[in-house]
């Protein structure tokens, strides 16, 4: 008889552009578990905000980002060559536009908002309901997930952060300067940990990963270690 492995839920939070999505991902397709990148949905949420004119030059309307709640429909589909979920913002494909640095600049603000937080929480608290998932973003393990059985808080230097943050946008041709990535990474993670409903904070049972110089496949031993302790329990 071969005995099945039972599914966790496994969460991932921290700072911004700590690589949490590229490690998630990977833990996700080495466990076979559905990988959720919740920051994908404030990013898709803040996207659809900023179309519709309830951003306007960087300020935010809180009232009408609140009416365009019902109008949303955020999805996620596989997509074979990325091996991770594109998301989909009313059935248009928005997993480019959302990481432009216009959204970067405005989705701290958005996140703050009460009634965004539930409607993304009640929808990420739903697609993990059968566990096996790996889910990452800053409230995983406090508020969506407080019984998931692995909780990790990553974290990594704001300069390293920074420069990898900005290696990936000049690679797909946006046009930024080192010193504005790296003041976006600052102040988000400024906005992140000082925001009344669920900032940005280590669960008390979660694991701290600092990934300043670790590669991918270090990550990936450290946290094998971990889940296999935790599998066997
Ligand atoms: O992970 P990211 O940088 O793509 O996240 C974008 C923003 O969304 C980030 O500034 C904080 C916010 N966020 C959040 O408030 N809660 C989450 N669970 C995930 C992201």
């Amino acid at each position: 008889m071969t005995l099945k492995k039972k599914k966790i839920v496994i969460a991932i939070d921290g700072f911004s552009s700590c690589g949490k999505s590229t490690f998630a991902k990977s833990i996700a397709a080495r466990l076979g578990y559905i990988f959720i990148d919740t920051g994908a949905m404030y990013r898709a949420v803040t996207l659809y905000a900023l179309e519709q004119g309830a951003i306007r030059s960087g300020i935010i309307d809180e009232d009408a980002v609140v009416a365009l709640l019902p109008k949303i429909e955020i999805t996620f589909r596989f997509n074979p060559r990325r091996g991770a979920s594109d998301i989909y913002v009313n059935g248009d494909l928005a997993e480019g536009r959302i990481r432009s640095i216009e959204v970067s600049n405005c989705v701290s603000g958005v996140s703050s908002i009460k009634e965004v937080r539930e409607k993304l929480v009640a929808m990420q608290q739903q697609m993990g309901r059968d566990r096996g998932v790996v889910m990452d973003g800053r409230d995983i393990g406090t508020v969506v997930f407080p019984d998931a059985e692995l909780k990790i808080f990553m974290q990594a230097d704001a300069k390293v952060r920074a420069e990898r943050r900005y290696k990936e946008l000049t690679e797909k041709g946006d046009k930024v300067t080192m010193e504005e990535i790296l003041e976006n990474v600052i102040s988000r993670d400024k906005a992140d940990m000082s925001r009344a409903i669920s900032p940005l904070r280590k669960a008390e049972d979660a694991i701290v990963l600092d990934n300043s110089y670790l590669t991918v496949e270090e990550q990936m031993s450290w946290f094998m270690e971990r889940y296999e302790a935790i599998i066997a329990q």
